[in-house]
């Protein structure tokens, strides 16, 4: 198995003096899924908002063998795909087809192959009926959509989601399972979902106050601390 991602003593500490991430280790392999799990606050947002250099502390992170440092910012960019917590922040441009156009075209793709990309991705999460609609227009659970067809789009290999499922109507999570559960694509899940956790990922990964107070197989470490969550 071939490692990933590799982060070393990860600390960051926000401008207004917030310690969010105080030492943290983490791997993740070719193929995997991990589930990045704890209370709000616990640095687990501040954490993969590393992955891609969007906030750069001390400590080590490489992306499929490159550091995360500005030369390389637009290569890991193109391996990783990150979904954010917050979809506003992910949808910028006056509608939906743009805004998944974006990232492949981004990527040098021909125009015509980025729409092929950004059609079947908005496809596969059930929003290609809404091609001519503006982004800001859309509810959240369809945002959340847009934006992880956005990401799909560019065929990255590695998920990063940002509580995927909030927002999403139960059928839409099941929807959700069953996309992610078909793609090749090493995968990072943030979420207070357990059963979605559980459904999707082997290991997980427990935060705390900006460490990692545990890890290990997923149902072993949702025996433990479901009730903290
Ligand atoms: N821009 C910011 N400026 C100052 N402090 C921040 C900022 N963003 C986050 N924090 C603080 O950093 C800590 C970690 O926040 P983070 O968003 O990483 O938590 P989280 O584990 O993702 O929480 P949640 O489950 O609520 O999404 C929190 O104490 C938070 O208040
Ligand atoms: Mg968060």
């Amino acid at each position: 198995m071939s490692v990933l991602i590799q982060a070393s003593d990860v600390r960051y500490r926000y401008d207004d003096g917030t310690l969010a991430l105080d030492g943290v280790d983490f791997q993740l392999e070719e193929g995997e899924t991990v589930a990045l799990l704890g209370p709000n606050g616990s640095g687990k947002t501040t954490f993969v908002l590393h992955l891609t250099g969007l906030l750069q502390g001390s400590g080590e992170i490489t992306v499929c063998g490159m550091p995360v440092r500005k030369e390389n910012f637009a290569a890991i960019r193109a391996k990783v795909g990150m979904v954010f917590q917050d979809s506003d922040e992910q949808l910028f441009l006056p509608s939906v087809l743009e805004d998944a156009v974006f990232g492949p075209r981004n990527l040098g793709l021909p125009a015509d192959q980025a729409l092929a990309h950004a059609r079947q991705a908005l496809e596969q999460v059930g929003m290609a009926w809404a091609v001519a609609k503006a982004p800001y227009h859309l509810s959240a659970g369809e945002k959340r959509r847009v934006a992880l067809a956005g990401v799909l789009a560019m065929s990255p290999q590695i998920l990063v989601l940002d509580e995927p499922t909030t927002y999403l109507d139960p059928p839409t999570q099941r929807e959700l399972i069953r996309l992610l559960k078909e793609l090749p694509q090493a995968k990072i899940l943030v979420t207070h979902d357990i059963a979605f956790a559980q459904a999707l990922a082997s290991r997980a990964v427990f935060f705390e106050r900006g460490k990692v107070a545990a890890l290990g197989a997923i149902d072993e470490i949702a025996r433990r601390y479901d009730w903290r969550l």
